[in-house]
């Protein structure tokens, strides 16, 4: 009866892979209490425009992903059923299975109605809209936003999308100004690090790039928990640093990227990228504070920006307005633009800079802004002399 369930558990597998029916398969409660390997989900993938199987190893510790065609997928579940683990619940859009077996080593085989209608979409086509695959991507679990089977939860859509977006554009911006070989990437202000572990794999693990990246952040159980995370998910190029972003050496970064940090936060970034003499250098400004106290427009500037909120907005354009300019000045060619819809955030300005050549007229423009606008200082210029 033993031989003859599994038996008939992996007919019906070979037949969804075959019939393209095939939703999931998760291998759970291992043999061995102790196993520090605890389950198996796998899922199927298009890779190189054939069908692959994911399987993604859950350690206690750890998550190794790798996938399989079905010649050798099938095989791979044989061995391990009944042997390693003791339950396997099979997902198809015709019906779902479950293989048990008993202390005993006895096996027992149970149906249910279909629970999936339809198979996971695997198509060309999305994935050539997703840079990440959810699936593949352990860390999205460990940082909630998917489940453990790599499906995104409903309260994880808006922050993929906003990664999605964010490795979208450094993509686009690598094929523009690729970096040199084994790059050096230092993400200031890295918080959770939900846009490190994206970039880090992307680059690591996608594209094969044999990137450097270290996160810095001031707060050290953030720090603590995002080193954790990356022995967890095996990232060994990948190590975050509790320390003030003032205090980072500004040496050898090939690409220096700052997300949403706050205030002076995002000047002392871009300085630390133009003394580095950075490839790149991509901040998203957060809070602006420090121009707008150091403004005291006059004449019919003063008359425009009497209220606060205009002169808080117009501050906000002349902060980023200065900093693009200020990198122009040392060498960079300069993007602004928005990189995701205010609907999921209204922090959503971006600016790259790209190393070029010098734009001396940008120092002028500075200066005239400053005298129109009544504004005293500017962090950047300042930190920059
Ligand atoms: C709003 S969070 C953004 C996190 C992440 N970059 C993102 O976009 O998801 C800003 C982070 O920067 C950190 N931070 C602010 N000032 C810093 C400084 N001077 N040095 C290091 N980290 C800093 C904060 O502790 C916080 O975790």
């Amino acid at each position: 009866m033993s031989q003859e369930a599994l038996t008939k558990f992996l007919e019906h597998l070979q037949q969804s892979f075959e019939k393209n029916t095939f939703v999931k398969l998760t291998l759970s409660k291992p043999d061995n209490k102790e196993s520090e390997l605890k389950n198996i989900y796998i899922r199927p993938v298009d890779l190189k425009n054939k069908r692959h199987y994911s399987f993604l190893y859950r350690y206690k510790t750890k998550d190794i992903v790798k996938n399989h065609l079905s010649d050798t997928a099938i095989p791979l579940l044989d061995e391990a059923l009944g042997k390693d683990f003791l339950e396997a619940s099979l997902f198809t859009t015709e019906q779902d299975l479950t293989l048990f077996y008993n202390k005993k080593r006895k096996a027992r085989l149970a149906t249910k109605a279909a629970s999936h209608s339809n198979a996971p979409d695997t198509s060309h086509n999305k994935k050539k809209n997703r840079f990440i695959e959810a699936a593949n991507s352990p860390y999205l679990y460990h940082l909630g936003i998917s489940s453990q089977e790599g499906q995104i939860l409903k309260t994880g859509q808006k922050k993929f999308r906003q990664i999605n977006k964010y490795i979208e554009i450094i993509d686009s911006l690598l094929r523009q100004h690729p970096l040199p070989p084994s790059p050096k990437i230092v993400d200031m202000g890295s918080g959770k690090g939900y846009l490190t572990f994206a970039l880090y794999d992307y680059l690591n693990q996608q594209l094969q790039i044999d990137a450097q990246i270290t996160g810095i952040e001031l707060r050290p159980p953030l720090v603590e928990a995002t080193n954790e995370l990356a022995k967890i998910t095996q990232y060994p190029q990948l190590r975050f640093e509790a320390m003030d972003i003032m205090d980072y050496p500004a040496d050898g970064v090939d690409m220096l990227i700052a997300l949403h940090a706050c205030d002076i936060a995002t000047d002392i970034a871009i300085a630390k990228g133009i003394q580095s003499q950075a490839e790149i250098i991509i901040v998203a400004p957060c809070c602006h504070k420090q121009v707008r106290k150091s403004m005291n427009p006059e004449g019919t500037m003063g008359e425009m920006l009497k209220h606060g909120i205009l002169l808080e907005r117009q501050a906000e354009l002349l902060t980023d307005t200065i900093r693009s300019l200020l990198m122009e000045a040392h060498g960079y060619q300069t993007k602004v633009f928005e990189f995701i819809s205010t609907e999921h955030t209204p922090k959503n300005l971006m600016i790259v800079g790209m190393k070029g050549k010098p734009n001396p007229e940008a120092v002028r423009t500075i200066q005239r802004l400053k005298d129109q606008f009544g504004i005293a200082s500017h962090y950047l210029e300042e930190i920059l002399l």
